[in-house]
C-alpha cells in the first residue's frame, strides 16, 4: 500500500462540540455528551472523531479563540472528561483528532494580555505590531481592517479574523517553540491527529501583500510536524490548495502535513458565501474528477468532505432539501464517499440534516453572520438580507443536533445556547433511524462497503460518465471493481460502457432489478460490484 493510502481506512466524523450533545443541562454541548454518543458513531462505521476546539476560550468564535491551549473550556467539561472521551474512543478502536489553531489566540490568552501591556514585555513579539496599519487588509470575518489600535502601547496589532483573535507572530522562534510544545503535549496525552486551522496563514508576506501562504510556510510546517516524535500522527490542513501548494505541503517526502482539504467543489450552488446560484452538477463532477486524477497521479491522499462547521448543508445548496431530501442526501453520499480518499462527514450529515430557516436575525449568533448583517442592513432590503443570511450563515451547521422529537429535540435538558433547528421535529436521529428511508443506514452501508472492498480504499479511480446530467465512475482494485452511478436532478437513461457482470449492492430507490445501464430517477444512485 502506498503511504498516501495509510489513512484510507479512517472514516472520520467531525463533531462541533458546542452543538452536539449537552449532557449536564446547561444548554451547551460538552465532552461527556460526545462520550455518550460513541456507540452511535461506532454503529455508523466511524473510526475517527475530529472535535472542533474544546480548549479554554471566551467563545467569541466558538472556541477558535483559545485562551489556554492545555485546558478544557469550562462549558465543555474537565480534563477528566477529556480523558474519558479519549479512553472511550480508544477502547472502541477509534481515533481522536483535535483541532490545532495556530494562527491566532484569543485576546484573553495570557500571552496577548502580556503582549499588549507594554512594548518591553517579553511576550510583546509573540504578535504582530505596527505604528500605523501596514496595509488595507480587511478581516475575513468582515467588520473592517485587520489592524486594531491598542492604547497601552500606542500601536496596532493584526487580526485576520475577529478583533479578539490576534495573529501570532510565527517569525518569532519562541512562538514556534510554544506551538511545538502544544502539539507534543497533546500527542503525549494520546491524540492521534490534528486538523490544522487556517494553517497557511501562519506565514504572511507583507511585502507581496499576501495574508497567507507566505515564503516560510513550508519551513514552519516542517519544523512543527517533520519530527520523529510526531511522524505517526494524522494531520490535515485547512489551506490554499492549488496543485503546487498541495505537492509542496503533502507530497511524498515533504514531512509537513499528511493531507489538506480540497474545497473547490463546495462552491456548487452559490456565487459567493451568501448568494445562491443554480447548482451546476456537471461542473461539480468536473471538479471532482480533476482532483481525483491529480491526487491519484501524484500518489497523494485526498479528504472527501462536503460539510463542516463553516459551510451550509451541501444538500441545501446542491440538491433538493424538500421533496427529494432523502434522495439528494443519499445520492451525494454515494457520489462522494466511494471516491478515492479519506471519508470525513459532519454531524447531522448522516441524517440528511438540511439548512434551517428563521425570519429574524435574533436566531443567529455567529460573528461572521452578524458582521455581514450589520454591513448590509442599510443597503439590502430586509427580506432579501434574511434570505441571504438563511442561505449562507455558518449558524446553519451549528444548530443543536436534533436527536429526537422530544424536548429540545433531545439535545439536552437546558435551554440551548442557540436556536434549535427549525426542521428538528421533522428531521432528527430517532426518526431517521426508524424510517424506511434512513440516511444513516445508507451511510452505514457505504462504510461497510469501504471496509469490505479493498478497491474502495486502494483501487484506481476512473471516470466512466457517458453524458452530462450524471456521474459514473469505477474503482478498480486487485480483486475486483466497484461501479458508482449517480443521476442528477432529471430522470433519464444512462448507458454505462463495459458494465457486464455487475451486481447492485446499494441503491437509494430500492436495488431490486437495478441494472447499471437503464432509466434512472431524479437523484437516483446505485453502487455495483463485480470482477475486473
Ligand atoms: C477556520 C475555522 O474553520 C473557522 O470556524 C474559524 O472561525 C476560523 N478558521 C478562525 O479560526
Amino acid at each position: 500500500m502506498s503511504t498516501a493510502g495509510k489513512f484510507f481506512d479512517w472514516n472520520i466524523y467531525q463533531v462541533y462540540p458546542k452543538s452536539f450533545k449537552d449532557s449536564n443541562g446547561d444548554g451547551v454541548g460538552d465532552l461527556a455528551g460526545i462520550t455518550e454518543k460513541l456507540d452511535y458513531l461506532k454503529g455508523l462505521g466511524i473510526n475517527a472523531v475530529w472535535i472542533s476546539p474544546c480548549y479554554k476560550s471566551p467563545n467569541v468564535d466558538n472556541g477558535y479563540d483559545i485562551s489556554d491551549y492545555r485546558d478544557i473550556m469550562d462549558e465543555m467539561g474537565t480534563t477528566a472528561d477529556w480523558e474519558e472521551l479519549k479512553e472511550g474512543l480508544h477502547a472502541r478502536g477509534m481515533k481522536l483528532i483535535m483541532d490545532f489553531v495556530a494562527n491566532h489566540t484569543s485576546d484573553k490568552h495570557y500571552w496577548f494580555e502580556q503582549a499588549r501591556s507594554s512594548r518591553d514585555n517579553p511576550y510583546h513579539d509573540y504578535y504582530y505590531w505596527a505604528e500605523e496599519p501596514l496595509n488595507d487588509w480587511q478581516s475575513w470575518f468582515g467588520g473592517g481592517s485587520v489592524w486594531e489600535y491598542n492604547p497601552p502601547t500606542g500601536e496596532y496589532y493584526m487580526h485576520t479574523f475577529a478583533v479578539q483573535q490576534p495573529d501570532l507572530n510565527w517569525t518569532n522562534p519562541k512562538v514556534r517553540r510554544e506551538m511545538r510544545d502544544i502539539v507534543d503535549f497533546w500527542v503525549s496525552k494520546g491524540v492521534d491527529g490534528f486538523r490544522c486551522d487556517v494553517i497557511d496563514c501562519i506565514s504572511k508576506d507583507f511585502e507581496r501583500r499576501k495574508m497567507a501562504d507566505g515564503p516560510l510556510l513550508h519551513d514552519y510546517l516542517h519544523e512543527l510536524f517533520g519530527r520523529r516524535e510526531v511522524e505517526h500522527i494524522f494531520t490535515v490542513g485547512e489551506c490554499r490548495t492549488d496543485e503546487s501548494t498541495i505537492l509542496a505541503t503533502c507530497g511524498e517526502g515533504r514531512d509537513e502535513l499528511k493531507c489538506v482539504f480540497q474545497f473547490e467543489h463546495l462552491d456548487t450552488g452559490r456565487s459567493d458565501k451568501f448568494t445562491r446560484k443554480k447548482p451546476d452538477l456537471d461542473g461539480l463532477r468536473a471538479v471532482l474528477v480533476k482532483w481525483q486524477n491529480f491526487t491519484q497521479s501524484h500518489n497523494l491522499p485526498y479528504v472527501i468532505v462536503t460539510d463542516n462547521h463553516d459551510q451550509t448543508a451541501f444538500i441545501s445548496r446542491a440538491g433538493n432539501d424538500k421533496k427529494l431530501r432523502y434522495e439528494s442526501a443519499t445520492m451525494f453520499a454515494a457520489m462522494f464517499y466511494m471516491l478515492r480518499g479519506i471519508p470525513l462527514i459532519y454531524q447531522g450529515q448522516e441524517i440528511g440534516l438540511p439548512n434551517a430557516h428563521y425570519d429574524d436575525i435574533s436566531a443567529f449568533d455567529d460573528v461572521e453572520t452578524l458582521n455581514y448583517y450589520r454591513e448590509h442592513a442599510g443597503t439590502v432590503p430586509p427580506d432579501e438580507l434574511m434570505e441571504r443570511i438563511n442561505f449562507g450563515a455558518r449558524d446553519n451547521a451549528r444548530r443543536p443536533m436534533p436527536w429526537s422529537g422530544g424536548k429540545n429535540y433531545g439535545f439536552g435538558e437546558g435551554k440551548p445556547w442557540t436556536a434549535l433547528h427549525s426542521r428538528g421535529g421533522e428531521i432528527n436521529v430517532a426518526r431517521d433511524l426508524e424510517s424506511g428511508k434512513s440516511v444513516y443506514a445508507f451511510y452505514r452501508k457505504i462504510f461497510e462497503l469501504r471496509a469490505e472492498y479493498e478497491c474502495l480504499r486502494n483501487g484506481k479511480f476512473e471516470d466512466i460518465t457517458p453524458r452530462d446530467g450524471c456521474f459514473a465512475y469505477q474503482r478498480r482494485g486487485e480483486n475486483g471493481r466497484v461501479v458508482v452511478v449517480c443521476n442528477f436532478e432529471k430522470s433519464g437513461e444512462i448507458a454505462v460502457p463495459d458494465c457486464g457482470g455487475l451486481r447492485c449492492v446499494l441503491s437509494n430507490y430500492g436495488g431490486e432489478g437495478r441494472t447499471v445501464s437503464g432509466e434512472y430517477a431524479p437523484y437516483e444512485a446505485a453502487v455495483f460490484v463485480g470482477v475486473l
